[in-house]
């Protein structure tokens, strides 16, 4: 094992897309930013120096962070933000994981520009479980806009409406062939030698949207899900809700030839018109002339719930000698959180109205320092450990929605549960307003999602079903329109862990709250101190 040292430098700079020059915020000058590459076991040790005008910090989505909770990277959660001109050092160690993870900007909607790839390779002389590729590639699905993103979500937050849509997909940054201007732009082009086996790493770094990916007239075999391994299965379409990520097989055995690889949105229902563009690239064998007619694909309907739900369905832990799933069995902690929305009058926005979103009925408020300052040196004040609490209108979900429901209260309440217990989460989605998938990233731990569910969960039936064999087991669940998910997870990493939606418009809009791991049983059990150049409020 070895110290991995790399160094962030977080600026602006001038990018063209969709014939548009306009200053975003990279790292190092890169969108998608650098690839980090370790090791399990590795320890990593990233310096982000802050030399942009605002507050910015870095989450490494999916890292368990072991004890090492002042690395994970939400602003006021687990630490104060890199003030600019500051620099701060991410500190921890991969304990037990491998695959693809990513990193991103945890603060306002940073992250539309500031991400990048997580690889971690196993252990020296281990091998995959699967036939090792002879080449790996990143492929980064992501959004484009037009405009600043910063701007525009604050603009919808005044007139409390949803910020407007994407104009582009992008695949490794670029959106595909845009000709209008002077300078045209061209699509990501992937070079593929005949007969060899490729691992694509694939990150939905999307903030909006779940989607869709595939390339022409070939198969992928999907291996591994946020850095667990899965009973590899074959498919056309891959399916990956923002904030997932997955690595799948390729054989490059078609000889010759352009083929188009395109990444488009799943939505369920058409609610908002989706015109942003589809982005392309194209997969190009070595030998075969660029000028060659690219070989097309139909890409799955926005609205085709079947290949998105038979994709779901098709994933489940590798569960074999070397790598069991460690399935919770007997449940300390049986939760139910609904995901939903609500309308509340409100004094600053043009309309007199906004919309929040919830857990339980509890929309969250982000604190003025960090939660787990305030959790490690016993600050009042900053969060109460009741979630839900006694929300003024305890949601009352019978199917149908009741007025009632579409009043949200606000607070910073967090969950409190014991070191090492168990937990049985159903996320339970009331399909109000919104007719959306909900990916739901927990931070600091991996869980096992044992049962799913359209409709109402049922706590008399619906636990027969579990799957407590070899469900999968991931960091962000995609929770159906009108329907639940159950997930458990064990409740082994002290300190504050953030729950949120990966649809950045609905964290915006306070879909998130937060669980505080402790029991105050001495030093093993709880987060090491804080390091000396963490950022102050
Ligand atoms: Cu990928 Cu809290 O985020």
């Amino acid at each position: 094992c070895k110290i991995q040292i790399y160094k962030f430098n977080v600026m602006m700079t001038n990018t063209t897309r969709l014939c548009e020059t306009k200053p975003i915020v990279t790292v190092n000058g890169l969108f998608p930013g650098p690839t980090l590459f370790v090791k399990e076991g590795d320890t990593v040790l990233i310096k982000v120096v802050n030399q942009i005008q605002s507050n910015m910090t870095i989450h490494w989505h999916g890292i368990r962070q072991i004890r090492t909770g002042w690395s994970d990277g939400p602003a006021f959660i687990t630490q104060c933000p890199i003030q600019p001109g500051q620099s701060y050092v991410y500190n921890f160690t991969i304990t037990e994981q491998r695959g693809t993870l990513w990193w991103h900007a945890h603060i306002g909607w940073m992250r539309s520009t500031v991400h990048g790839a997580v690889v971690i390779v196993p252990k020296q002389g281990v091998p995959y479980p699967f036939p090792t590729p002879d080449k790996e590639i990143e492929i980064i699905l992501g959004e484009w806009w037009k405009s600043d993103v910063e701007e525009m979500i604050e603009n919808a937050l005044k007139i409390g409406i949803g910020p407007d849509i994407s104009d582009s997909y992008t695949i490794n940054g670029l959106t595909g062939p845009v000709s209008s201007c002077s300078s045209p732009q061209e699509g990501f082009n992937w070079v593929v030698e005949n007969g060899k086996k490729y691992m694509l790493r694939i990150v939905n770094a999307a903030l909006n949207e779940e989607l869709f990916f595939k390339i022409a007239n070939h198969k992928l075999t999907i291996v591994e899900v946020d850095a667990t391994y899965v009973k590899p299965f074959q498919t056309e379409t891959i399916f990956i809700t923002p904030g997932q990520t997955m690595n799948a097989i390729l054989d490059a055995d078609l000889g010759t030839g352009n083929y188009l690889m395109a990444a488009s949105p799943f939505m369920e229902e058409v609610h908002v018109p989706i015109d942003n563009r589809t982005a392309t690239a194209t997969l190009q064998y070595s030998g075969t002339n660029p000028s060659e007619p690219i070989k097309l694909t139909d890409i799955p309907a926005q609205n085709d719930t079947s290949v998105a739900t038979s994709f779901v369905d098709s994933l489940k832990s590798l569960n074999s000698q070397e790598y069991p799933a460690r399935v919770p069995l007997n449940i300390d902690h049986s939760l139910l959180f609904t995901i939903g929305f609500g309308i509340n009058p409100c004094a600053n926005c043009v309309t007199g109205s906004e919309l929040l979103a919830n857990f339980n009925n509890i929309s969250f408020i982000k604190p003025e320092i960090s939660l787990l300052n305030a959790h490690f040196f016993n600050i009042s004040g900053v969060f109460s450990d009741d979630f839900p609490g006694n929300p003024l209108n305890p949601y009352d979900y019978t199917g149908t929605s009741q007025p009632r429901n579409l009043r949200t209260m606000q607070g910073t309440r967090l969950y409190r549960l014991a070191y090492n217990s168990t937990v049985q989460l159903v996320l339970q989605d009331t399909g109000m307003i919104s007719p959306e998938n909900h990916p739901i990233h927990l931070h600091g731990f991996n869980f096992f999602v044992v049962g799913k569910g359209l409709g109402n969960y049922n706590p008399d039936n619906d636990p027969n079903n579990f799957n407590l064999v070899d469900p999968v087991e991931r960091n962000t669940i995609g929770v159906p329109t009108g329907g639940w998910v159950a997930i458990r997870f064990r409740a082994d990493n002290p300190g504050v862990w953030f729950m949120h939606c990966h649809l950045e418009v609905h964290t915006t809009w306070g879909l998130e709250m937060a669980f505080v791991v402790d029991n105050g049983k001495g030093p093993k059990e709880s987060i090491l101190p804080p390091p000396q150049d963490l950022p102050t409020c």
